[in-house]
């Protein structure tokens, strides 16, 4: 019943039935449907709830600031203090050139703003980004996305977007004086948990250094612990000009944030708000408090994330069936071979209480990406559970 009404009013992300769950409440690592089946969240609702669901430190801070107040004005016109104490105490964890922040609303809008801001700065057209990437669904973010077929369903994009290979240093001189900005995830999502080298890392920061392009991480699945570091850039040690984050900054909360420093930050401002960026409900002060109490808790696993990664790593090592693992830190995926069916193996492990997806442009691989918060025993189990469902699939 609840099916055909959600199909009746719901208009659909997609036509795959197998994944619909019918939600009844959460809490840290597990996700419950109506009848009762408990379910383990092993990609975190993809990467979103890095401190589990309902984090008691994110509750207790949730209804702390509702006593006190909800929206009070678009975004930049008033002081809210929830605003404040988080980007301060994020900006405190950031390099120097990271001091400043613009609060949004989700992953895509942290993009668009990025991009405004390069357009800002060097007034450049062209955008470069890498094939197997996604950065987003808005029609900015979108022109971005690593795969040509889907752009043909909406162009015309943005002109000038360009893709290149992801990990190939060959595409380092095709960043020159004529380029806006290049996008890039330190570790690709969409591809299965791409590690690229540090070296094609730095040589795009330092190319653009050269040439005056823009450098715009897109942290927004890779942010706030997942790799194993609060952020991705720290294994490579290459610094973004613009980091985007958003999904598990907000420890459930929808909130996103493109973050620059003091000297970029300035083109937003000028005698006319619309002339830089706005939006009303970026950086809600609910969204804000619920930010920085799961920074906080984050900040406090972190020490403990790479024994947890060689637990999940040790359990992938004894199943045949996977044949490489990628990854950093809890942002893992789990290959098989190239006919392997993992549509079905998504339906097999939902059947059996554990919640997986393939990335979104490898069809042969699974993504691993507890929340952060999973204990050693709530691991082993869902892990012995994945084992089992991979050996018995034919
Ligand atoms: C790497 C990456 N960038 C950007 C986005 C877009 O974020 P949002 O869905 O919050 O707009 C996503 C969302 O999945 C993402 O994974």
């Amino acid at each position: 019943m609840n099916k055909n009404l959600f199909r009746r009013y719901m208009a659909q992300a997609s036509d795959f039935d197998p994944f619909i769950i019918d939600v009844s409440h959460t809490e840290g690592v597990y996700v419950w449907d109506k009848s009762g089946k408990r379910y383990f969240d092993f990609i975190s609702s993809i990467c979103v709830n890095n401190v589990g669901h309902r984090h008691p430190a994110v509750m207790a801070a949730l209804h702390e600031q509702m006593e006190k107040y909800l929206h009070v004005m678009v975004y930049g016109e008033f002081i809210q203090q929830p605003q404040i104490d988080y980007v301060a105490r994020l900006c405190s964890f950031l390099p120097p050139t990271l001091q400043k922040a613009f609060l949004v609303n989700s992953g895509s809008e942290a993009i668009e703003g990025a991009i405004k801001l390069a357009r800002l700065y060097n007034k450049r057209a062209e955008i470069i980004s890498f094939r197997g990437s996604y950065h987003g669904s808005t029609m900015g973010a979108m022109s971005a996305l690593g795969d040509t077929p889907i752009h043909d369903r909406f162009s015309p994009l943005l002109p000038q977007t360009v893709l290149y290979e992801y990990n190939d240093l060959g595409a380092i001189e095709k960043i020159t004086d004529k380029t806006c900005c290049v996008i890039v995830e330190p570790i690709q999502a969409g591809t299965g948990m791409t590690v690229p080298t540090v070296e094609f890392l730095k040589a795009i920061r330092q190319r653009c250094s050269e040439v005056g392009a823009l450098l715009i991480y897109d942290e927004i699945q890779t942010g706030f612990g997942r790799t194993g570091k609060l952020f991705a850039f720290e294994h490579s040690g290459a610094v973004p000009d613009i980091l985007c984050i958003a999904k598990s900054m907000g420890g459930g909360m929808p909130i996103g944030a493109f973050v620059a420093s003091e000297e970029l930050m300035l083109l937003l401002e000028s005698d006319h708000p619309l002339k830089g960026h706005a939006s009303t409900f970026g950086g809600h002060p609910l969204s804000c408090v619920a930010a920085l109490a799961s920074l906080n808790v984050i900040v406090e696993l972190l020490p403990c994330l790479a024994q947890k990664e060689a637990r999940i790593r040790k359990w992938l090592s004894e199943i045949p069936q996977v044949r490489a693992v990628t990854g950093k830190g809890l942002f893992l995926a789990a290959h098989f071979s190239e006919d392997f069916d993992t549509n079905r193996l998504v339906e097999r492990l939902m059947s059996s209480g554990f919640i997986s997806f393939y990335p979104l442009f490898n069809h042969s691989a699974m993504c691993l990406t507890p929340p952060l918060v999973a204990t050693d025993e709530e691991i082993d189990e869902a892990m012995l559970l994945f084992k089992n469902v991979v050996q018995s699939f034919i």
